[in-house]
């Protein structure tokens, strides 16, 4: 898979992604926003393994997200299952020195195009942390909703958190656009 935005991309992983991909994701301020199971350190190792992991799921659905090819950070969906498998939760991070130039907005709306276009999904939705302005910008960029407040659903670095729900449906038609 590859999408041509302007002045990034999104793409399937390449074996050669690993070190700039771990480069990118070693980094506490990244790891704070997202699941535990995003390691930290973030060694190399992690990085194949996870490139082998994208590479080997049917359908594919984590994806680099990239700066003149090369992998600056990734986004990607986990398709729900059993009643929940018209929903997919959407995730995306980059390396810090590429935030604030509009990339991740430019990736969400793009891989939301993709994501519906590809899955069997009516749904899709985020769960940032309620402190992640930045994150909810991105969302409220790329025409998700915000549905509510999840009260003290979430712990990171040992601290109990609120998450926002944000989603956006197929029949909302025309994404918006940064
Ligand atoms: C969230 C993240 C992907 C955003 O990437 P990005 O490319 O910098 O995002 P964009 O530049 O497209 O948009 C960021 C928006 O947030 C705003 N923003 C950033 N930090 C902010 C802050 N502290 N307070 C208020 N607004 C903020 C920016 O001004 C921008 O909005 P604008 O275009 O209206 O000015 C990036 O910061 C990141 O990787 N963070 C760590 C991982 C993470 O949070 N992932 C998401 C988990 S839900």
């Amino acid at each position: 898979m590859q999408l041509d935005l302007e002045s990034c991309g999104v793409r399937s992983f390449r074996e050669s992604d690993a070190a700039e991909l771990a480069r990118h994701a070693n980094n506490h301020k990244v790891w704070l926003q997202l699941r535990d199971r995003f390691p930290h350190p973030y060694t190399i190792d992690d990085a194949r393994g996870f490139i082998a992991f994208a590479g080997g799921a049917n359908p594919e659905t984590a994806f680099a997200v990239t700066v003149d090819d090369q992998p600056v950070g990734s986004i990607g969906a986990v398709l729900g299952e059993d009643v929940e498998r018209c929903s997919a939760e959407v995730g995306y991070w980059l390396g810090e020195s590429y935030w604030g130039r509009g990339i991740a907005t430019r990736a969400l709306v793009s891989f939301t195009e993709y994501a519906f276009a590809t899955y069997e999904v009516e749904r899709l939705f985020a769960v940032p942390l309620a402190g992640n302005t930045a994150s909810c910008r991105v969302l409220e960029k790329a025409g998700y909703r915000l549905e509510g407040r999840m009260r003290r659903s979430a712990v990171k670095d040992g601290v109990v958190q609120d998450q926002l729900l944000y989603a956006i449906v197929r029949e909302d038609g025309i994404f918006a656009r940064a």
